[in-house]
């Protein structure tokens, strides 16, 4: 059984094209013109529960910018995705409390936090119970002994 169902995704992003010195900047403002950037194009993959991925790609061959769309962060220009039973950019915010995307390389930390803050933090967008996070956490406090 999929979890993950993509069909004919494609992502076009709109973007201006600038001119550059004191005419250029003044036809930026007034006379706008804008370029099409075809970053997706036309995919289509099923991924099953349990099964382990990876997504390989040259730079810029939209790798990004495919996650951003299974995550509902991003609208797509045409195609359909469906997570878990769920349209990712319709039901963001349930889609949301039951995924974790980490992009580049960027924990869920937070540097000026403890990182017992940061995972306090964390309880409370995944709705996590208290007893069930004193547990984890008194393991991971175990495992590395450091608050
Ligand atoms: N917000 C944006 N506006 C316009 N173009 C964009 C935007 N984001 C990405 N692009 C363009 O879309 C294409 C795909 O970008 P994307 O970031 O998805 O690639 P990637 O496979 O993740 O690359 P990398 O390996 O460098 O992370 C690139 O040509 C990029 O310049
Ligand atoms: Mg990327």
């Amino acid at each position: 059984m999929p979890i993950i169902k993509v069909e004919n995704l494609t992502k076009n992003y709109r973007r201006q094209i600038r001119n550059g010195g004191f005419v250029g900047s003044l036809q930026n403002l007034f006379n706008a013109k804008y370029e099409i950037k075809t970053a997706v194009n036309d995919i289509s993959f099923q991924i099953d529960e349990g099964e382990v991925i990876g997504y390989l790609g040259p730079n810029g061959a939209g790798k990004s910018t495919t996650i951003k769309m299974l995550s509902g962060i991003l609208l797509p220009t045409s195609g359909n995705i469906e997570v878990n039973g769920l349209i990712p950019y319709k039901n963001r915010k349930e889609h949301a409390s039951k995924i974790g995307v980490v992009f580049g390389q960027r924990t869920q930390l937070w540097w000026d936090i403890p990182v017992s803050e940061s995972l306090n933090l964390m309880r409370y967008m995944y709705n996590v119970s208290e007893k069930q996070y004193r547990a984890k956490f008194e393991y991971l406090y175990g495992l590395f002994g450091y608050r």
